[in-house]
């Protein structure tokens, strides 16, 4: 049976504790291992991160829409923001065998997503509205 829970959230940093809590709950729930839920809480933080300093500039009047559905072994989240517009195909995967001296600072978050994660997509629904789905089975 697929059970989905749907929040919104300020553009607020502040709100990524409480958003950890919530995939580490639902993965929990979903019948995901310790290990498995951190990747999926890390891929989490860094995707809501990028919404709230990149897509929406910090600002606590503005808000990004979470959801998250799940059935045994397999959870999808989505987050849905109408920010500032993005072309994931423009960033480019780091260097992670350079040395760390010579890395660039960031850049590595859309990369951990991809790499966590099982489904990536960047999309734009037909009001223009971002989103990012993110799928990862057992
Ligand atoms: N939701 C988003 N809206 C707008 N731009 C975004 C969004 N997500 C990512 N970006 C753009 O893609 C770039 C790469 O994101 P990524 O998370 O990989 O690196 P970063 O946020 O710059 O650094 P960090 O390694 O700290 O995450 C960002 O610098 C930003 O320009
Ligand atoms: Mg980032």
């Amino acid at each position: 049976m697929r059970q989905r829970l749907s929040f919104e959230f300020p553009a607020d940093t502040g709100m990524l504790a409480k958003i950890g809590e919530i995939a580490g709950d639902v993965g929990g729930k979903a019948g995901f291992d310790h290990a498995e839920i951190s990747d999926i809480q890390l891929a989490v933080d860094e995707a809501c991160t990028n919404t709230i300093i990149h897509g929406l500039k910090k600002d606590p009047s503005r808000i990004f829409r979470l959801m998250i559905q799940w059935r045994k072994h397999e959870i999808e989240i989505q987050i849905h923001e109408s920010g500032e517009p993005f072309d994931p195909n423009a960033t480019r995967d780091p260097d992670v065998k350079a040395s760390l001296e010579d890395r660039p600072i960031g850049g590595l978050g859309v990369y951990f997503v991809r790499k966590l994660m099982d489904e990536v997509e960047y999309l734009n629904d037909e009001n223009g509205i971002k989103i990012l789905r993110m799928l990862k089975r057992k």
